[in-house]
């Protein structure tokens, strides 16, 4: 198991480029068993979670190889309808492959997701969807079992509204399955995340008929099959959204590039507050741009209510956070997409952070400094914040589990140091995590079981 050790207090000087988004790339893989052409996607991280949604196509006879910064997908054989638990509990976005399988195969079976750090997270929502549209659903032995009656799903008109608003991965599973279906589906309350239409975007590369993806209201012609793209896809805005962070909390003047600016008007309207400016030197490309981001000497407390796309994004709650620990006075964070989701606090707090919990709501009073501690990463965002934490603290932090970490920032400790971060990772695996302090820093570059 890797750690990484930071030595908090250094300046950050230099370029970070923003790598393609884990969220839009991972149903979009999915989306390579709509068809049996090749699907050529783009700028794809190299991470964990997208190497097990290979795994997942590869035991559904999709082969997927990477290239590069790009993966190639094609299915070759259409007989196994079955996405195992082993593969799909290390990673949600498993359920992405449901829509597909049932809209192209007729039939399928997927494990259940199981719970996960960040709270409850039903799949609910995702089934009342693919009901709608035709598909007969029951639950056997932890698995969901679907099949749809006459072999080919049927247009409808779907509400996929929730509790706590639309579901994103559930509007790109009804929305992938869509495609394929006979008649039109209109998707009302449809999540808006920029994710959704860069997966509409490639499916209409590949002969889909999707308008209105990006709003709340989908329509989706469907059509008898499917051909063949390439697709790059749109840069991950949670990765922009934590750099831009990492600039203010080191008091730092970085630049950002292929940063999705126009996907972080919610987190950069709260930067400006907070008194860390976002300079977009070449506003042409909203979507790939390149932005200058420094801070203000003090930073000034806000209110942050998490929000479905575009009010502020959930996956950069923790990294708020964390600047906020700086700020002078009192901030008020509220989390409205999963309630749950601050184990990150406690570690915070083991840093010198003043927060108070209670229920959904989290105060962050301002302290003067955040001091280096051993602590534990427990979700890949809560991760970052403590990453982040960690790059502004006095003295050394020592960041266990950060294979969370690795689930979504593809060599962060490389790129930081590369900005002048002092991090670097190390092997916890042949003593105790609450031995890590005193085991020896293994030297830039080597391989971790060297
Ligand atoms: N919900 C239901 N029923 C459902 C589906 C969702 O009640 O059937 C609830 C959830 O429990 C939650 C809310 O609706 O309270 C929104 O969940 P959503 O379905 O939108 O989340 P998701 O699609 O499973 C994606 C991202 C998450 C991100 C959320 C919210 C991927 C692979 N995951 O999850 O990303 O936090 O949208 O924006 O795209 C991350 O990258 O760290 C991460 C967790």
């Amino acid at each position: 198991m890797d750690a990484f050790v930071i030595e908090g207090g250094q300046r950050l000087d230099g370029t970070l480029r923003v790598h393609g988004s884990k969220n839009a790339a991972l149903p979009q893989l999915a989306a390579a068993l709509l068809t049996d052409q090749p699907l050529t996607l783009r700028d794809v991280p190299e991470l964990a979670d997208i190497q097990n949604m290979t795994k997942l196509l590869a035991d559904l006879g999709c082969s997927a190889q990477r290239d590069g910064d790009a993966i190639r997908a094609q299915t070759q054989d259409q007989s196994q309808v079955h996405a195992r638990y082993d593969v799909v509990r290390t990673m949600r976005a498993g359920i992405c492959v449901l829509g597909p399988i049932l809209a192209r195969r007729g039939r399928a079976r997927v494990s259940m997701p199981g719970g996960c750090a960040i709270g409850d997270r039903p799949i609910d929502i995702h089934l009342r969807g693919l009901e709608a549209l035709g598909a007969a659903i029951t639950l056997e032995n932890g698995d969901i079992v679907a099949e749809v009656p006459g072999g080919r799903l049927r247009g409808a008109t779907v509400f996929l509204g929730g509790p706590f608003g639309p579901t994103v991965l559930g509007t790109a599973n009804v929305m992938s399955a869509a495609t394929l279906a006979r008649g039109t589906t209109i998707i009302e309350s449809a999540a808006c995340e920029p994710e959704i239409a860069d997966l509409a975007k490639l499916l209409n590369a590949m002969g889909a008929k999707i308008s209105g993806a990006g709003t709340p209201r989908v329509t989706i012609i469907g059509v008898d099959e499917l051909g063949a793209a390439d697709h790059r896809v749109i840069p991950d805005r949670i990765e922009a959204g934590t750099f831009l962070c990492a600039a203010a909390i080191t008091n730092s003047d970085l630049r950002v590039t292929n940063c999705p600016v126009d996907a972080l008007l919610a987190a950069i309207d709260r930067l400006e507050r907070i008194g860390v400016h976002v300079e977009v030197e070449n506003p042409s490309d909203p979507f790939r741009a390149t932005c200058r981001v420094y801070a203000e000497r003090s930073l000034r407390p806000v209110e942050i209510s998490t929000q479905p796309h575009p009010g502020f994004p959930a996956d950069l709650q923790a990294q708020f956070m964390a600047l906020l620990t700086l700020a002078d006075g009192n901030s008020v964070i509220t989390e409205r997409i999963f309630p749950e989701r601050f184990l990150h606090v406690p570690e915070l707090s083991r840093m010198g952070a003043k927060l108070m919990r209670q229920g959904a709501t989290v105060v962050v009073t301002g302290v003067r400094e955040l001091v280096g501690a051993p602590v534990m990463a427990s979700d890949l965002r809560a991760s970052a914040g403590l990453v982040l934490a960690a790059l502004a603290a006095r003295g050394t932090t020592i960041i266990n589990r950060v294979y969370h970490l690795d689930r979504g920032y593809e060599r962060l400790e490389e790129r930081l140091r590369g900005v002048g971060a002092k991090i670097e990772r190390i092997d916890t695996s042949a003593v105790s995590e609450s031995a890590a302090p005193m085991i020896t820093v293994r030297p830039i570059g080597e391989p971790a079981h060297a």
